[in-house]
């Protein structure tokens, strides 16, 4: 089956290094031809094995009914967004690693494949490399999921391990991260919680069943003022800082969605993800709890998801998968004022007293700080009990 990949960077380069070179391997398990016939980018390259195969015009590929199927990986929204929705209307399969476009256009996109009858697919665009999206809407399609959260994002859980781990400044350590083409193109995205905002958004809307978009009802922060006493102070109480996105459905059959740095169990699996390792944890109701983690960035392990999505979709031509989700559910998103959490406190000077009434256990007294984990609580019945305390932290916990 011939293929087209959009974008020759860091994804789509890898991606047709999978078909250039592992097109036997695929063969012999699966039994599926796929055949690089195009590569689409804008740049020139010099001389290479990429040659033969690359073209600036995008109508060429659109308009080739050779092409049965195309693996998006430009990144954005545009032009990925029209290219892709022309390639969906000429009846070519689409499979993307673009996950703006997954979280701001996929309900649009699922729509254009419907009427086309054609897949589209984005198993690459959460969690790089590892398996998310079809064993959770296949493997565990039995259970009503109530909670899906995790590292989504691998270049901050690099900075925030370098940092912790060999001691890295902030700032080295993301140029380290770009270094390995970890990073988006616009670092800002992954280290202000963008990129993960956009990946929980992609898996919500996959549990739940409705678009949720990432806009400004989910609560998204970043990684960039988390400091080192921070990191030490949470890890004197047994926790880790990691940047964790997380989505639960309420009992109002509302949802709980954001991004936070978020301080977790070192003895969890998920304060055992390190370096650009991501790590997905779903809750259902027959599977109880079950974690899935690899690498969640990076060339060849975010292509041979790609790649995956092709096999797939060749297996499937004529056939569409029931797959995606419906429109937005208006007021679908808790406003998080009205949600309890727990938080750590890192507060100056001798604070026992208020660890005494809205902690859950024992206060540290350090370096003139006192560090301790509050009971559940709304953020403004916190910022209530805190009245007078001067707060050098508060960052949530997740249980
Ligand atoms: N910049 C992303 C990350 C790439 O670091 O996780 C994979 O989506």
């Amino acid at each position: 089956m011939k293929c087209a990949v959009l974008g020759c960077g860091v994804v789509g380069s890898g991606v047709a290094d999978i078909l250039l070179h592992n097109a036997d391997v695929i063969k012999e398990k699966t039994n599926v031809d796929l055949e690089l016939k195009y590569i689409l980018d804008i740049r020139d390259f010099p001389e290479c094995e990429y040659t033969p195969f690359l073209t600036k015009n995008v109508d060429e590929i659109i308009d080739d009914e050779e092409v049965e199927i195309v693996a998006e990986a430009m990144g954005g929204v545009d032009p990925a967004f029209d290219f892709v929705s022309r390639c969906l209307r000429r009846g070519k399969h689409v499979t993307t690693s673009n996950k703006e476009l997954v979280a701001k256009k996929g309900d649009v996109l699922f729509a254009l494949a419907r009427e086309n009858n054609v897949n589209f697919m984005f198993e690459a665009s959460v969690g790089g490399g590892i398996p998310i999206i079809r064993p959770i809407s296949r493997c565990l399609a039995a259970n009503r999921i109530s909670e899906v959260a995790g590292i989504l994002n691998g270049t901050t859980n690099f900075i925030l391990n370098k940092m912790i781990i060999d001691g890295m400044t902030f700032a080295d350590a993301l140029v380290l991260a770009q270094k390995k083409g970890y990073a988006e193109k616009d670092p800002t995205a992954d280290v202000e919680g963008l990129d993960a905002c956009r990946k929980i958004c992609i898996l919500a809307s996959l549990v739940f069943g409705s678009h949720v978009f990432p806009d400004e009802r989910v609560f998204t922060e970043g990684i960039s003022k988390i400091t080192p006493e921070d990191v030490r102070a949470a890890d004197s109480l047994g926790y880790a800082v990691k940047l964790i996105a997380q989505a639960k459905k309420l009992e109002n059959e509302k949802i709980k969605i954001l991004v936070s740095p978020t301080l977790v169990k070192k003895s969890s699996i998920l304060g055992n993800v390190n370096g650009v390792f991501n790590a997905c944890l779903v809750r259902g109701d027959m599977i109880g709890e079950t974690v899935m983690t690899g690498p969640g960035a990076g060339k060849e392990a975010t292509a041979s998801a790609v790649v995956g999505d092709m096999i797939d979709m060749a297996e499937h031509a004529g056939n569409r998968k029931f797959f995606g989700w419906g429109n937005e559910k208006p007021g679908f998103i808790e406003d998080l004022s009205s949600i309890e959490d727990k938080f750590f406190l890192r507060l100056k000077g001798d604070r026992r007293d208020l660890a005494a009434s809205i902690g859950q256990g024992t206060a540290a007294l350090e370096n003139g700080e006192t560090v301790f984990i509050t009971k559940p609580m709304t953020p403004s019945a916190l910022d209530a009990a805190l009245n007078g305390a001067e707060v050098k932290a508060r960052i949530r916990v997740f249980e």
